[in-house]
């Protein structure tokens, strides 16, 4: 199995068109202790590079296809080894990406029912058209065949409905669900395993158990500290209220995944808040420390 990080930065990407951040900063100034990152989308393949599948399309879809030579048109006139879409839920970030596929490009494309209504209910994703972009519901717990011998089983993520979706005010307590909606990925081939959780908001025992054994973990990586963008000023949420898990603190990823046993694990969706983008920066070194890879764009797993 191969898996290309296409984009590693979180919503907004990295830097963020309008922030000024002390991380942003640095990016902005070109410090060379900051590498920018385009909004959070993986590749996987499980035939050596033929077919493609697509985990979430983020509003950098076609930048990052342009980065990516295994993801180029290859024969005929009209052609992609794109061969599948998966949605991890009805985030921006995660479906603004579909725009750029349309042209009459055949592929499937999977998601939550949940997420299919967000997009049936907004006209402009009719750009990909019935009869071309075949839209599947997912079954969670329950092995899905996808092209390249990929096997593909979603599974209830902890996380929240869009920001966009949320009306008048929201109890914080509420946001989080683990009802099918935001959805987790094992994926198989080759007797190798990857977890991918882009979006998480807790480490659960369902998560766990999920994770328990994988050869590759891809995680949350959204913020340092529960409180970031409230700290900095730049938005009364934390964390948790946007359906993410912190790195740090007692409840967070970093020690809540400690003592679970995986060949690989990796920090993805990295707001630009978060300090773990400065290469040397303790909070880097404490993540490094602990066994973690910060994906960066272009970085390539092989199992
Ligand atoms: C998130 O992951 O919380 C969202 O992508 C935020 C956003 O809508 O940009
Ligand atoms: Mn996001
Ligand atoms: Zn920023």
């Amino acid at each position: 199995m191969r898996i290309l990080v296409l984009g590693a930065a979180a919503g907004g990407g990295f830097p963020q068109w309008n922030c000024r951040c002390p991380v942003c900063a640095l990016a902005w100034a070109g410090d060379p202790r900051v590498r920018p990152r385009t909004q959070s989308s993986l590749a996987l393949s499980g035939d050596d590079g033929r077919s493609w599948v697509l985990l979430n399309t983020s509003p950098d879809l076609r930048t990052q296809i342009l980065a990516t030579p295994a993801l180029h048109p290859a024969e005929g006139a009209r052609h992609s080894p794109i061969a599948e879409v998966v949605l991890a839920n009805g985030d921006v970030d995660h479906t603004a990406g579909l725009l750029s596929l349309r042209e009459r490009q055949p592929f499937r494309l999977h998601a939550a029912q949940a997420t299919l209504d967000i997009l049936a209910a907004n006209r402009i994703f009719d750009v990909l058209a019935e009869g071309i972009v075949a839209r599947q519901p997912l079954p969670l717990d329950r092995p899905v065949d996808l092209a390249g011998g990929l096997r593909m089983t979603a599974f209830p993520a902890p996380g929240k409905v869009p920001l966009y979706m949320e009306s008048g005010m929201v109890d914080p307590a509420e946001t989080v669900v683990e009802d099918g909606r935001v959805l987790g990925f094992v994926f198989e081939a080759g007797g190798r395993r990857a977890v991918c959780l882009p979006n998480c908001a807790a480490v659960t025992p369902a998560v766990l158990a999920r994770v328990r054994g994988a050869d590759v973990l891809v995680f949350d990586g959204t913020t340092f500290t529960d409180d970031e963008m409230p700290r900095l000023g730049l938005s009364p949420k934390t964390a948790a209220r946007m359906g993410h898990l912190a790195i740090d603190g007692p409840r967070g990823s970093l020690a809540g995944l400690a003592d679970i046993r995986v060949g690989r694990r990796i920090y993805v969706h990295i707001n630009n808040t978060n300090p773990i983008l400065i290469e040397g920066g303790p909070e880097r070194r404490l993540v490094e420390a602990a066994g973690w890879e910060v994906a960066h764009d272009g970085m390539e797993i092989v199992l």
